[in-house]
């Protein structure tokens, strides 16, 4: 198969193109490479899936509508596995156009490509972000999610409607997966479980939003990347599926687990809790063990451990 992958340079996009590339699909990566964080790490990213002969690299904007149509003409994919957004609650508060432009925008072009280039199935990055401060837990996709607290969960919820409005007028067979705090080897510097590690191993104090009793559903990788794959090949009409691990894990539960891996004490500075962070993200992941098979293998212990020697080695 032929997928185009967009996003292909970041954490989630490169670990889901090099499983697509290591089975035998063509990946077509699509990345900005912009600066939200280090693009140093990005190239790093792009060098490992640069390996394979099957991968095609396009520095492109999913902003831009016009060499976008460039490369869907050229390289006619079979299926768009679209993951590249700007992430991150906080930095969405400060700067809610760019979010708008590029995850709203952007995805409607990309669905709008997929429509004309007849792609056979769109997978798209959705975030349990949208389940704003939801006061049922776990999280199903049954749950209303019409409140969204920040900037960045609105622009993936109008996202999602966004892609089934084109299920509906086009019949595109699409999956939107709902991820939750997604961590592992080459992940986002500005996620708790990379900050608080680069934090205490440089001996720096850590900075802690609120008392740390709100909790985080931490999702290994692999895991992710397992329900990815498995959406990619399944073609629904239209779902909506959760994919987390449906063990909330307190932030100070969090700092003390990388106390423990690096053998070293936290200094934690406490500063007030952003507007826009959630109590709590919980996955009901049930749907995903139906549709998917699903199943999250990967403790926060193990996990942590496995991103810690990662870090290690590429500070
Ligand atoms: N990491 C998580 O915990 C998490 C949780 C929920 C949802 N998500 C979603 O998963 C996706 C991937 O997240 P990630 O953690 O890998 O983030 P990331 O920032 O590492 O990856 C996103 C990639 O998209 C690229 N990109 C951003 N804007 C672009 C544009 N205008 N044109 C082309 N490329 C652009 C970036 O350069 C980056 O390489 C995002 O859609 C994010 O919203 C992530």
């Amino acid at each position: 198969m032929k997928l185009l992958v967009t996003g292909c340079a970041g954490f989630i996009g490169s670990h889901v193109s090099e499983a697509l590339l290591k089975r035998g699909d063509s990946v077509i990566g699509i990345d900005n490479l912009n600066d939200y964080y280090d693009v140093k790490k990005k190239q790093a990213n792009l060098k490992i899936l640069k390996k394979y002969k099957d991968f095609i690299f396009y520095k492109e904007d999913i902003r831009n509508y016009g060499e976008l149509k460039k490369i869907f003409a050229k390289e006619k994919p079979d299926k768009v596995v679209h993951i590249a957004a700007r992430g991150g609650v906080r930095p969405s508060i400060k700067d809610p156009l760019l979010y708008q432009d590029v995850n709203i925008r952007g995805t409607l072009n990309l669905l709008d490509l997929a429509k004309d280039y007849k792609v056979k199935s769109f997978v798209f990055a959705s975030s349990s972000s949208v389940y704003g401060n939801n006061k049922k837990i776990p999280f199903s996709e049954t749950d209303n999610v019409d409140n969204p607290i920040s900037p960045y969960a609105a622009t993936k919820k109008a996202a999602e409607l966004l892609c089934h409005n084109y299920h509906y007028l086009y019949k595109m067979k699409v999956i939107c997966l709902r991820f939750f705090n997604v961590y592992g080897p080459r992940g986002r510097p500005d996620m708790a479980p990379y900050r608080f590690t680069d934090w205490v191993y440089k001996s720096q104090p850590i900075k802690r939003y609120g008392d740390g009793t709100i909790r985080r559903d931490y999702t290994y990788i692999a895991d992710i990347v397992k329900g990815v794959l498995v959406a990619v090949d399944k073609e629904f009409d239209f779902e909506i599926i959760n994919l987390g691990n449906n063990k909330p894990v307190e932030i100070n539960e969090l700092i003390r687990i990388v106390e423990k891996i690096l053998g070293k004490k936290a200094v934690i500075n406490e500063l007030p809790r952003v507007p826009g962070d959630v109590e709590i993200t919980y996955a009901d992941i049930s749907k995903a063990q139906k549709l998917l098979g699903y199943k999250p293998e990967t403790t926060i212990e193990e996990g942590m451990k496995k991103f810690v020697e990662w870090y290690k080695k590429n500070i």
